[in-house]
């Protein structure tokens, strides 16, 4: 199959990994803004497959423009145009909490089943939702696990009597999946959220992290709000190091910094969000699942 790989100017970096990873062409797609704040898009010579990537943090203008890219691929003669977003936004809200609130997760992943023939993405936030198929009604959903990725980048620094800890019931199948092939301990505290930056977290098991260097598993770091309330506890359990691993890193260099004076060091993150902490590579991880899926 011939197949081109299409992005934007802010994952110039990750794309050209994962289109090396694949072995094929990648492409840039330019955007040209008009005084009033509309996108002129411009892709590349289409091959029959276009793989478009796109991660979609902070996501409002990157969206639009992803739909426009995706119609000028098609209409440049693409026949499949994939989109692959490691970070894939709106997840989150995945019902009406309050009535009259709009279901994000619904709307866009309309819009993307509409738009695309394929999906590929990483760790989505899927907590109510049973399956990525499920957002995108009729296209090939891929949903990209970062665990054995994260494990792998952990293996050659972690000691025996390390502790692996999630903030809450969700990070659970995350962190297992982590701790499983490195064969280290889990704690799992809950987690009560009173706004976007302040929450509760109590844990259980703090008792067994005396003494033992713990590493704090997430999908996400938004503001970092829960992992700064989580080094508090662990520090008053007797720690000796704390680190951070997530499979997204969506915080500002003041928050990231902020987690630095929580005693966390160091963040790290995986590369499906371009930022100072993203260090772990998940091309060679989305190029088998891609290859696997028959999308290039
Ligand atoms: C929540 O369900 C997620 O797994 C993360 O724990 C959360 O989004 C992190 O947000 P923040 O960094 O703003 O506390």
């Amino acid at each position: 199959m011939i197949a081109t790989l299409h992005h934007f100017a802010e994952n110039t970096a990750e794309a050209q990994r994962l289109a090396d990873a694949l072995g094929i062409a990648c492409c840039a797609i330019s955007v040209r803004h008009f005084p009033d704040g509309e996108s002129l898009v411009r892709v590349g010579q289409s091959e029959q497959t276009a793989l478009l990537y796109r991660s979609l943090d902070a996501p409002n203008a990157k969206l639009v423009e992803t739909l426009l890219a995706a119609s000028a691929l098609r209409d440049g003669g693409a026949r499949k145009v994939v989109l692959v977003a490691p970070y894939l936004a709106y997840m989150r809200q995945d019902i009406a909490f309050v009535p009259g609130e709009a279901v994000s997760q619904r709307v866009i992943g309309a819009l993307i089943a509409e738009a695309f023939d394929g999906l590929v993405t990483v760790d989505p936030h899927l907590h109510r939702t049973p399956t990525l198929e499920a957002v995108v009604p009729g296209i090939v959903a891929v949903n990209v696990a970062a665990a054995a990725t994260i494990a792998r980048a952990l293996a050659a620094t972690v000691t025996p009597d390390t502790v692996l800890v999630g903030p809450d019931a969700e990070s659970r199948p995350w962190v297992e999946a982590v701790a499983a092939p490195l064969g280290l301990e889990v704690v799992i505290g809950t987690k009560l959220r009173h706004g976007d930056r302040k929450v509760e977290i109590a844990l259980v098991d703090a008792d067994r992290l005396a003494g033992r260097p713990a590493i704090l598993i997430d999908d996400l770091i938004s503001s970092g709000g829960t992992l700064k309330t989580c080094a508090a506890l662990l520090r008053g359990a007797g720690v000796t190091t704390i680190g951070a691993v997530a499979t997204h890193c969506l915080a500002s260099r003041a928050d990231l910094a902020a987690l630095a004076e929580s005693g966390i060091a160091p963040v790290l993150a995986t590369d499906t969000v371009p930022g100072p902490a993203a260090s772990i590579a998940m091309a060679p991880a989305l190029a088998e699942a891609i290859r696997s899926h028959g999308l290039a």
